[in-house]
């Protein structure tokens, strides 16, 4: 779908946002190897995290929806059951990478497969330290998906120093660290989002400016109650037009504040964004926060390096975004990561500035430019990426005559996103 974006002058009211994505993803797989039963409360109904759910309920888990609530009859880490077709984790790179560490603990083969984007992106990331741990697990040729694993008589634990901060590489590990003999040790540099550790409920540790997380298969997983916070990477695209759009005022409700999440929000009020944080709680270990969000002036004199950009891995879009409505430079290096996003990120943001009027330095690690005062009217790629399309339609919002093409893949994080934006 092809969709021509109208300005607007003003935006009002409660906004709904998904459940946090990382986050229900690992409740569903959680779920599935807990002995007994898991009850999420408010989990993403996104195409990612639904490729998550088809997955393990190919894997043999019986997943109800109880008045919007999911029940997983837990069956214990040993209890899936072989798929009978290939494991499809569609655009959900996160699907994929953490439900291998599962599938190389099980007595049965596996493949695990994805979409057109999923299928070029990176996995050797995730082959080499699975392998480190005696699984018998291949890509293709080049390392990408399909993923074929075969069992094997036993996995052994390892110490492992993240290559790639990588939380999903990271989660891949722990997850194997439940099937390994003795006692697994995940190091970081720069410290990555720690959903899964706090989920799991694990031991971690931080000294010297490294920190580190521990798992062995004598870990407990008992079926809990989840509740999923609301998304802020989804949040932070409401947030922009909040911020951006003259006459506005908006509310978005029970927003997870994790501190491995939270920049934008901290970069946004150190732009001079009007945003109240209000109704702070702890909900199962997770902090969450009403934001109230208004239009207001921004100034961007912003240089994101390595540590910055793992904070940010998935708001970067918007963040371009919105610098270009505020007045300033914004200067992003260390962000080769970006590339092996759902498609190159770095190059669809320069594209779709240039194509707007920008003149954007392009580097091999990330971008720069200037914002100016007009910018001019174009039909723009979203590339299949979804956060591409949403934060491309948020410039739509401020630029006349912007045309957005395949707008639907929002559906990925945010279903529903451009009602949901604009109030219909
Ligand atoms: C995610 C981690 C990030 C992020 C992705 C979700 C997760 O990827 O970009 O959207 O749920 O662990 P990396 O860990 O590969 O940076």
């Amino acid at each position: 779908m092809n969709l021509k974006i109208e300005t607007i002058n003003r935006l009002q009211g409660v906004k709904e946002i998904p459940g946090d994505k990382s986050i229900s993803h690992r409740s569903l797989m959680i779920g599935a190897i807990a002995n007994g039963l898991t009850e999420i409360e408010n989990c993403s109904t996104a195409a990612d995290p639904m490729s998550t759910l088809k997955c393990i309920e190919q894997l043999g888990i019986s997943v109800e929806n109880k008045s919007g609530k999911l029940q997983i009859n837990g069956k214990g880490r040993f209890g899936l059951k072989k798929s009978l077709s290939p494991l499809d984790a569609g655009n959900s790179g996160t699907t994929i990478r953490l439900l291998s560490g599962i599938l190389v603990g099980q007595s049965f083969p596996s493949i695990i497969t994805g979409d057109f984007s999923l299928v070029k992106r990176p996995m050797k990331r995730i082959i080499d330290p699975l392998r480190l741990m005696g699984a018998n697990i291949r890509g293709s040729d080049k390392d990408t998906a399909p993923i074929i694993i075969e069992p094997v008589n036993k996995l052994k634990a390892i110490s492992y120093e993240l290559p790639v901060p990588s939380a999903q590489v990271k989660s891949c590990i722990i997850f194997a660290g439940l099937y390994a003999e003795g006692t697994t040790t995940v190091i970081e540099r720069i410290r990555t989002r720690d959903h899964t550790e706090r989920m799991l409920g694990l031991d971690t540790h931080e000294s010297n400016g490294f920190y580190s997380v521990s798992v062995s298969p004598d870990h407990k997983i008992e079926g809990k109650k989840f509740f999923v916070p609301g998304d802020i990477s989804a949040a932070a695209f409401l947030m922009a037009a909040g911020l951006l759009v003259k006459k506005s005022k908006i509310i978005i409700k029970n927003v997870g504040l994790n501190p491995t999440r939270k920049k934008i929000l901290d970069i946004f009020i150190s732009m001079g964004g009007k945003i109240e944080i209000e109704n702070e709680k702890m909900i199962e270990g997770e902090p969450i926060a009403d934001l109230v969000v208004q239009n207001s002036e921004l100034h961007s004199n912003i240089e994101l390096r390595k540590a910055d950009v793992v904070d940010l891995i998935d708001e970067i879009p918007i963040l371009a975004v919105t610098c270009m409505f505020a007045d300033g430079k914004l200067t992003v290096r260390d962000a080769k990561e970006l590339r092996t996003k759902e498609t190159d990120r770095i190059s669809a943001i320069v594209n779709n500035l240039r194509l707007l009027g920008c003149e954007v330095e392009e580097y091999e690690d990330g971008f720069a430019f200037e914002s100016k005062k007009n910018y001019k009217p174009n039909i723009l790629p979203s590339y299949g990426d979804h956060r591409i399309a949403m934060a491309f339609g948020i410039a739509g919002l401020l630029i006349e005559g912007v045309i957005l093409e395949n707008a639907d893949c929002v559906d990925i994080s945010f279903p529903n996103f451009w009602n949901i934006l604009l109030g219909k």
